[in-house]
């Protein structure tokens, strides 16, 4: 059996084609983090993954932290948010990925961020491999920085493009979506289908 984590997916997109081989061929067993979910990434620990939850291996981690205070599409608050203690609060978060990551070694890892500052906060993590939706069939734009030890190669090679439909010359409509509901931030930022797919057949 092989373990999936998944960090910070409350929609379960990112993971949804373990989780499908999971039913079909119980090759994998997939677990899921979120806050949403009552799961809170900041109270991992060794005693919380291992006897609580049982999870002594794990063969790869997905994770795709908030990214509200990296963002290239909110650095007018950035001055505010390092004042403050949002900008730490939210690296803390990474840096707990880091420490799941070198914890249980996995065969696999990626993190994923829109473009921003991540990388300049945390230059440990280096340069990103960057994918928009559109290249893997989601007729849409997110231009998405990758992290990680995970086959590059193989998702350059999976690359199906379509035509992303713009709202206007400026970008896509999903960037268009305007309102701070819960539900149009869920929208943006949930993880488009047509790369997990991609990622799922070249991460196994
Ligand atoms: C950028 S979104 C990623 C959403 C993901 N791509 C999906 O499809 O659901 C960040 C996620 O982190 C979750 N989150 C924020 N703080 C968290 C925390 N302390 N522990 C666990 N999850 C957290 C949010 O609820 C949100 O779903």
């Amino acid at each position: 059996m092989k373990n999936i984590l998944s960090l910070f997916d409350w929609t379960g997109t990112w993971a949804e084609p373990y989780a499908e081989a999971a039913r079909s061929t119980g090759e994998y067993d997939v677990y899921y983090f979120d806050i949403k979910d009552g799961m809170d990434i900041n109270d991992f620990s060794v005693e919380f993954l291992i006897e609580e939850m049982g999870i002594d291996e794990v063969h790869g981690i997905l994770a795709a932290p908030p990214c509200t205070d990296f963002a290239s599409s909110g650095a007018q608050y950035w001055k505010a948010k390092d004042a403050d203690g949002r900008t730490e609060a939210s690296l803390d978060l990474v840096y707990q990925v880091g420490r799941t990551i070198e914890f249980y070694q996995p065969k696999w890892w990626a993190l994923e961020n829109p473009v921003g500052r991540l990388q300049k906060l945390i230059p440990e993590l280096g340069k990103p491999w960057y994918f928009q939706p559109w290249e893997f069939g989601d007729a849409y734009t997110k231009k998405t920085g990758l992290w990680g030890d995970f086959n590059k190669e193989g998702l350059e090679r999976l690359k199906t493009p379509v035509d992303p439909v713009r709202a206007c010359a400026a970008g896509s409509w999903l960037m268009q979506l305007g309102g701070k509901s819960e539900r149009t931030k869920e929208l943006r930022s949930e993880t488009p289908k047509g790369f997990a797919q991609a990622f799922f057949e070249t991460n196994r």
